[in-house]
Parts: structure tokens; sequence; C-alpha cells
């Protein structure tokens, strides 16, 4: 064990084996979705046949709520709801009451499709949801039912977001997969749209997660290419970033009409300072996006595991994390490896 290790264990800080702390949760609450976009859920293997995980696997709100209030005492402060979609879960607004309740908690966000935000947007405010982020990656009706395989309708996003602001969730992000050839060409078409209305539109490098959607290098339009684009029409300027080890690389509107993040996994990992942790449907723990395997807990959780012993199962799997898929990748790579764990079910 190096010095620094010893170190870093002697005064009860739990980091990993490259020094980095946890202090983002990502839960993925349920593995399914409505929606079956070509890079994360291609609908020709996800059809009508494909399994699930079955609904007793689900870890309950009690159960969701017991584990992220544990992972506080490792530092964790901050959560997001993911999917799948999340909003398909009828308990969701339990999930959430449960989880904004959870002392130390000090940012708790939900991400969607925003097909089902109209019907939840005021109630999930109500049980303590502070902000939201809906993805969407075009305002192109027809590119976006493409991007949805053919499944989303665009008016009902929209609906969705208008709710989510009369709402009071805030602020709003907007979370756009820029592929090329796909919707690279409605990205300003997008930003027209949004810019001036107070939401945060963030562009996404389109990433070889899991290991289904066919994923190819030359598909990938970069951050730098995109700041190119839009700014040759709204000229931009960066911002600070709002804390350490954030995902986006925020820039402003010159000329005042809000703020765009970029998020660019391919061409910049950001691994160097990744605090964040996933904890599955199902109740299991990985410590990277790009993981192959994780920890299951929900047979530890089931079968009467004190507190303590969860605490410190947790922490034993933090210390020993070593995960920098991004950075390995490398620029050059242009294939994916094979045998990783899909998104949608760890939690994007
Ligand atoms: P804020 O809390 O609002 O700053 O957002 P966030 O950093 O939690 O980002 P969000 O959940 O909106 O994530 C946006 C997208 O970034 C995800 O859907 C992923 O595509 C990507 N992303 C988020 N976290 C990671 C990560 O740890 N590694 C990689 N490679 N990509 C990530
Ligand atoms: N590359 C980048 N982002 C992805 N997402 C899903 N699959 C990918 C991918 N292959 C994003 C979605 C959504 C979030 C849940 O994950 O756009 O914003
Ligand atoms: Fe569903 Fe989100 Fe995956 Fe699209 S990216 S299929 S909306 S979980
Ligand atoms: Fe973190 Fe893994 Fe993403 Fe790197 S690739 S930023 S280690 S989740």
């Amino acid at each position: 064990m190096s010095e620094k290790i010893k170190q870093w264990q002697a005064t009860g800080e739990v980091r990993d084996t490259l020094g980095r702390v946890l202090r983002d949760l990502r839960i993925s609450v349920i593995d399914r979705c409505n929606y079956r976009c070509p890079y994360c859920m291609p609908a020709d293997i996800y059809g009508e046949n494909y399994e699930w995980l079955p609904r007793k696997h689900w870890l309950t709100p009690g159960e969701i709520k017991r584990v992220a209030g544990l992972f506080t005492q490792l530092g964790v402060t901050k959560l997001r709801i993911t999917g799948g979609e999340p909003l398909l879960r009828k308990d969701i607004v339990e999930i959430v009451d449960g989880l904004s309740s959870i002392p130390g908690i000090e940012d708790i966000a939900l991400t969607t499709n925003g097909t089902l935000l109209e019907e939840r947007a005021a109630q999930l405010k109500a049980a303590g949801l502070e902000r939201i982020t809906i993805s969407l990656d075009s305002m192109d009706e027809s590119v976006f039912s493409a991007m949805s395989g053919q499944r989303g309708e665009l008016a009902s996003v929209l609906t969705g977001i208008d709710a989510a602001r009369d709402a009071g969730l805030a602020p709003i992000k907007v979370n756009v997969v820029v592929q090329k050839g796909k919707n690279d060409h409605t990205v300003l078409d997008l930003l027209e749209h949004f810019r001036g209305t107070g939401a945060i539109v963030r562009f996404i490098e389109y990433m070889d997660v899991g290991t289904l959607n066919g994923w190819r290098l030359e598909e990938v339009v970069t951050s730098k290419e995109l700041v190119e684009l839009i700014s040759a029409r709204w000229p931009v300027e960066p911002l600070q970033r709002n804390y350490r080890g954030e995902v986006a690389q925020r820039y402003a509107f010159k000329d005042g009409q809000g703020e765009i993040g970029f998020i660019s996994s391919v061409s910049e990992p950001f691994c160097g300072d990744c605090h964040r942790g996933r904890l599955s449907a199902d109740g299991t723990i990985y410590t990277c996006l790009f993981a192959t395997n994780g920890t299951p807990l929900r047979d530890v959780l089931r079968s009467g595991a004190s507190d303590a012993d969860i605490v410190g199962l947790l922490q034993n799997v933090w210390r020993h994390r070593g995960d920098r898929y991004s950075e390995l990748r490398g620029k050059a790579t242009k294939r994916a490896r094979s045998s990783k764990v899909e998104m949608y079910r760890m939690g994007g």
C-alpha cells in the first residue's frame, strides 16, 4: 500500500486508489424506458420479448432511501435519479420524498425524457425535487422521432418542460446527445428555441456506453466542433465551473441570452475528478459508467445486514476503485470494449 493511501485511510477519508472522494450518487430506479433511442436501447434488440429486471428485484422506495442515506456517511451530498425512464415507476414521488428527507443531501435532481412530466412535475416538486434535466435531442419532429426510436412525440416533451417550469423546478437543463449525420444539423435550431428561456442546454458527445449501440468514433461530434459552429452564429465565452469535477464545461452567450454546456467524455475525458458512484434499480453498486461488473447489494439488504455492515461494504468498494475508462479509451480507439453493462441499467 502506498504512503499516500495509508495517509488517507488514517484520516478516515474514503478515497479510491486514485485519491478520488465520493460525492455524487446516481440512482437508476428502473431499467425500462418508453423510448428506444438507438444510441442507448436500439429497438431491434429491445423488442417486445426483451427480459427486463423482474419487479421484485427493484429496490423499494425504503431500500433506496436507506442505501442513499448510508452513502452520505461516505461523503455523498448529491443525488441524481435516473433510469431507464424514472417516471415509469408508479412510486417515483414516494422515492423522491424519501430521498429529499435524507440529512446531508444538498442537491437532488432527476433525469427524464419528459413524456410523463406534465402529470408529475408538481408532485415531484412538492416531494422535494429541486431541479430537473430533460433529454431532448432535436426540435425537428422527424429527427426527434428517429432519435427516440420512433417512440417520442416532441409536443409532449415540450409540454412537460413547461409543466416543470410552472412547478418551480429550477434550473431546467436539456441534455442533447449529438450524433454525426443524425441530429447535428439541428443543433442551432434547438438553441434558437431555448436561448433566452432560462433552460440550460448541454450537448453530450455520443459515447460507447454498453455494448449494443454499435458506437463508432466517426459518429462523435466533438464539443470543440460544436463550440465553433455555435459561436459563429452567437458568440460564446467560457464560464468558471460551478464545482470541482463538474461534468459539463459551461459557456455563456455573450449577448446575455443564457448558458450552455458541453459534456466531452470522448474528446476530453474527466475521470481525474470523477466522484460519481452508481446504484442500479436492482441494487448493484457500480463505480464507473463503463463498468463490466458491480457489487450486488440487494441480497445483503434483504438478509438483515446492519447499517454498519453495509457502510463497511460500501467503503471497501470505493477504496478498491481504480476506474478511469474514458481516459484509457484514448482518442485513437475506434472500437468499444465489449462486456460493459448497459447504461440504462446502471443509470446514466
Ligand atoms: P449537473 O449536476 O446538473 O451538473 O449534471 P450532471 O453532471 O449530473 O450531469 P447529467 O446527469 O445531466 O449527465 C449528463 C450526461 O453526462 C449523462 O447522461 C452522461 O451521458 C454523461 N455523464 C455523466 N456522468 C458521467 C460520468 O461519470 N462519466 C461519463 N463518461 N459520462 C458521464
Ligand atoms: N452517449 C451519450 N449519452 C447517452 N445517454 C444515453 N446513451 C448515451 C450515449 N450512448 C444519455 C441520454 C440521457 C441520459 C440518460 O443519458 O441522452 O440524457
Ligand atoms: Fe430511454 Fe434515456 Fe435510453 Fe433514450 S437515452 S432509451 S430516453 S433511457
Ligand atoms: Fe468516472 Fe468512469 Fe466516467 Fe471516467 S469513465 S468519468 S471514471 S464514470
